[in-house]
């Protein structure tokens, strides 16, 4: 298929990139933006958490304190509360006209990484209906790299587990409260993105994350070209 035929196939499609840290989710979602604009597709981007400023102070609430203190239930709940609001002030807008909407993350990240902090999946998926109601991504590719893989692109050492009551998290202030979790976290959290074609509702690809930047978005070139044939 040809690139401008993909990108009117596109016309008013939501894509979803996701994956653990450092998985070149954002690198991904560029070069398909920067291929979609040169083939005459009106592209959208978005990141979640944020991409509004009510979302903006929710992500900073989350990424900036202490999590210790904070209950999985409530991380699953700002985390779905900044995502409504993204939906409804830029998501929803954007797929309406008929653009390419194109995000990082989004309630596949809550699966996973409020998964691993103890969340029941089928809740988080129960509590996304109702945050997004129909705009799910018709697409979300998770690019796999492995946890060593994610520290290493990070600049992370693993940690040891945050102390109850422990007020400040990091050592270093440009890790943030999810990212200075410990390594065996990050593993429950790559082992819920594998899984996520099995229950979440909506198509889901794994691509590995580990080659070089230009062949994955070969990859990805490839699998929209099969999904949206
Ligand atoms: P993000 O802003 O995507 O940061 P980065 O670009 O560094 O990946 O996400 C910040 C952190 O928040 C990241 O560690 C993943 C985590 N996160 C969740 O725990 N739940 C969620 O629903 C989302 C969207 C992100």
């Amino acid at each position: 298929m040809t690139h401008e035929k993909l990108a009117k196939k596109l016309a008013g499609r939501f894509i979803v990139f996701d994956g653990i840290d450092g998985c070149g989710k954002s690198r991904q979602r560029e070069l398909l933006g920067a291929l979609l604009e040169r083939a005459g597709g009106d592209v959208v981007h978005c990141r979640d958490p944020g991409g509004t400023v009510i979302g903006d102070r929710i992500r900073h609430v989350l990424l900036d304190f202490d999590l210790a203190a904070m209950s999985a239930r409530c991380e699953a709940l700002l985390f779905m509360a900044s995502r409504a609001q993204l939906v409804g002030e830029v998501i929803e807008p954007a797929l309406r006209a008929g653009r390419i909407v194109l995000c990082d993350r989004y309630i596949s990240a809550t699966c996973a990484y409020q998964g691993a902090a103890g969340n029941d999946v089928d809740d988080v998926i129960a509590l996304g209906r109702l945050a997004v109601g129909k705009t799910w991504p018709d697409l979300t590719f998770v690019l796999d790299i492995t946890v060593e893989e994610s520290f290493a692109r990070t600049n992370r050492q693993a940690r040891p587990k945050v102390r109850p009551g422990q007020t400040h998290m990091f050592s270093d202030a440009r890790t943030d409260a999810m990212e200075a979790r410990p390594k065996r976290f990050h593993e429950k959290v790559r082992k819920i993105m594998l899984r996520l074609p099995e229950f979440y509702p909506t198509p889901v690809r794994i691509l590995d994350g580990t080659g070089d930047p230009d062949a994955i978005h070969q990859d990805v070139i490839r699998a929209l070209e099969d999904v949206f044939s």
